[in-house]
């Protein structure tokens, strides 16, 4: 039997309907922007696997921090006991995330990292006898596949089934351009009601909904108003985090800080699964207390793995290189120039750029379906073609691991002209 044939017996693929899928590509081995299947395929890695990888697949550095990691302190349990790695990761990141960020918390991925800023605001309230249990989203918003994350996503196809199940949120529209007073009329009325704990949002960029831009200044000012009426707001930075933006972090971008975020993705540098959640000192002090019950009564088996910790050690090491910097401002500029070729082209409605993302929308009758038949065929043609890109209905974009090279990104470039021609 083939490794492909072992793979569609045993596994279950996510966001997969087995039935009509075909059979997923072996990938055996992967350096730099570039993975190889077991026929020696070669693909460039378009999105990053997903946008976890911005050093390359296969990165020494990460690879020799964690193997020092795995042979002096693999990992011990964080309930009653520390260790260095940690201690380290929690300084570095107070030194590089907005100013008011003081304590971490530790779990295993981006729906995790949600689920836990998602509780602290519901219980900070709890803890302080004030009834706060409904959360604000944005709509068409992606958070997670747990319980608490999935509720603050947006209702679709992957929530659907479990409507009636989950918290209570309210979502106001996306603030893209034309939409920003509107958002905040909504938003004004919705927290003057004092019955919303928090307000989640992807900052500046949404991007399971394709790569849906918005600009800082509105974001500024709706967290301001949140803020003016004790609703917390959480940045969730799973992926646009560690560089994505152009900036380290999208909040970066921002006047206002957010008094939660959640980061994981490029964390360690595409390796090992980890996610942070971040807080004020204020979040913190509710849940101080010679009460037992005010404590946040929350964890997971692998929280603050010393390996993980090793890995996002080594990751932030390399993201504040001048050599990864300048190539985050050269994929930039490639994105960029891309822009002016592409943006009147007859079958292309609109492009946007920021950092190292790049999102087209092709003209097309209606919207689009995630995954419907205009996506199915560029994904395939894609794949055909050795590109890894995933698009989003009629949405291409490219988010490469930042050491992509131009040669590398110019194929990307010229395959999606290539594939325009056959939409
Ligand atoms: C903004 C955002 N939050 C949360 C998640 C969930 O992360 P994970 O898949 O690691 O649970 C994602 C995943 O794409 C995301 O884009």
């Amino acid at each position: 039997m083939t490794l492909s044939e072992k793979d569609t017996l045993y596994n279950w693929h996510p966001y997969t309907q087995h039935k009509t899928a075909f059979p997923h590509p072996v990938i055996i081995k992967g350096k730099g922007a570039l993975l190889w299947d077991e026929n020696d395929k070669e693909y460039i890695d378009g999105i990053a696997s997903w946008w976890v990888n911005p050093f390359g697949h296969s990165n020494m550095f990460i690879a020799q921090a964690i193997f020092k990691q795995l042979t002096t302190l693999e990992h011990v349990l964080f309930g009653g006991f520390t260790h260095e790695p940690v201690i380290q990761l929690s300084e570095k990141l107070s030194q590089i995330l907005p100013s008011n960020q003081k304590k971490f918390f530790y779990s295993d991925n981006g729906s995790t990292a949600v689920e836990v800023a998602l509780k602290c605001a519901l219980q900070y309230f709890f803890n302080k006898g004030e009834k706060r249990t409904k959360i604000i989203a944005l709509e068409d918003a992606f958070h997670g596949d747990t319980f608490g994350a999935m509720a603050a996503s947006g209702i679709s196809f992957f929530t659907d089934s479990f409507q009636g199940s989950l918290l209570e949120v309210v979502r106001i529209p996306v603030p893209t351009a034309g939409n920003e007073e509107k958002t905040i009329k909504i938003l004004e009325d919705l927290v003057k009601t004092e019955e919303y704990a928090a307000f989640i949002f992807e900052p500046l960029v949404q991007g399971a909904a394709g790569m849906v831009m918005y600009s800082a200044t509105v974001l500024d000012q709706l967290i301001a108003i949140a803020k003016k009426h004790q609703v917390f707001t959480i940045a969730d930075e799973v992926m646009t985090g560690f560089g994505k933006t152009g900036k380290n972090f999208a909040c970066d971008h921002l006047v206002q800080q957010p008094d939660m975020m959640c980061l994981s993705k490029a964390l360690t540098g595409g390796t090992i699964p980890m996610s942070v959640t971040s807080f004020t000192q204020d979040i913190y002090d509710g849940f101080y207390d010679v009460d037992v019950n005010k404590a946040f009564f929350h964890g997971h088996t692998f929280t603050a793995n010393p390996t993980g910790c090793a890995a996002a050690l080594a990751s932030i090491e390399l993201l504040e290189t001048e050599e990864i910097q300048n190539n985050i401002k050269e994929v930039n500029k490639h994105h960029l120039a891309f822009e002016q070729r592409i943006k009147k082209h007859p079958k292309v409605a609109s492009t946007r750029v920021l950092g190292v993302i790049f999102a087209l929308e092709i003209k097309a009758e209606g919207k689009q379906d995630y995954y419907g038949t205009l996506r199915n065929k560029l994904y395939s043609f894609f794949i055909e073609n050795g590109i890894i890109l995933r698009p989003v209905g009629g949405t291409i974009y490219i988010l490469p691991p930042y050491i992509i090279s131009s040669v590398q990104l110019e194929k990307v470039y010229a395959t999606i002209e290539k594939a325009l021609e056959i939409v």
